[in-house]
């Protein structure tokens, strides 16, 4: 089931009047999991969707969702995600007692994803890297499509993938914001494992070609 490199085509560059189109799209062109942005307008400056939106892009998708939560309680809404959700990821800046929600994901036989943005430092996530089943190197401040991806964010990764390698965890990398095909590659290198890609894909003349392309993705 699990796939040594996840492409994840973020929802929010799709075309909202004809989503259904786009998913089975993207699906057609070799997606992997549809990343799903759930923005509260408190944790970041921008509201997006909630669970209702999720559920029709479930009723429509045969590929798995990951749900990520910019939200200031994801506690309180992860539930609302659970039956459409093979993912769910939270951020260890929102407020709320993080290695309770990431067990409480997992409870629901769920995968659990920390995010971490990038001006919070590593050190952030440490203590839960056992805990979880992806780790979300956010390479852009979260809240918008379409952003330049910040190269500061490659460390990150890095030191990750050392953990990871070093106490034999196996948790994606997950990467976000500002992936294309040259950036992807850099990410790679790093460690990552698991590339959203929102402009980059939706934005393509080809979006088959562009999968490939960041699956293939080296320095
Ligand atoms: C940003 C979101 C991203 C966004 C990425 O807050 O988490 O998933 O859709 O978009 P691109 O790929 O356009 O940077
Ligand atoms: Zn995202």
């Amino acid at each position: 089931m699990t796939k040594s490199t996840i492409i994840a085509p973020s929802l929010l560059a799709a075309d909202f009047s004809r989503v259904a189109e786009d998913i089975k799209s993207v699906e057609a062109a070799g997606a992997d999991w549809l990343h799903m942005d759930v923005m509260d307008g408190h944790f970041v400056d921008n509201i997006s969707f909630g669970p209702t939106f999720v559920k029709a892009a479930f009723q429509v998708a045969t590929v798995p969702l990951d749900v990520h939560l910019m939200v200031e309680r994801p506690d309180h809404f992860f539930p609302r995600f659970t039956p459409f959700a093979r993912v769910i990821t939270v951020h260890v800046e929102a407020k709320h007692d993080v290695k309770k929600t990431l067990h409480a994901i997992r409870a629901e036989r769920i995968m659990a994803g920390l995010a971490i943005s990038p001006p919070t430092p590593f050190e952030a996530v440490e203590p839960y890297l056992d805990q979880i089943d992806l780790l979300l190197v956010m390479t852009v401040n979260p809240g918008f499509g379409g952003q330049s991806f910040m190269p500061e964010t490659l460390d990150k990764m890095r030191r990750a993938a050392e953990i990871r390698a070093r106490r034999g965890l196996s948790f994606f990398i997950e990467v976000d914001g500002g992936i294309y095909p040259n950036t992807a590659a850099q990410c790679r290198e790093a460690g990552a494992n698991a590339f959203v890609a929102g402009t980059a894909l939706f934005g393509a003349p080809d979006r088959k070609a562009m999968v490939e392309t960041l699956r293939k993705s080296h320095v």
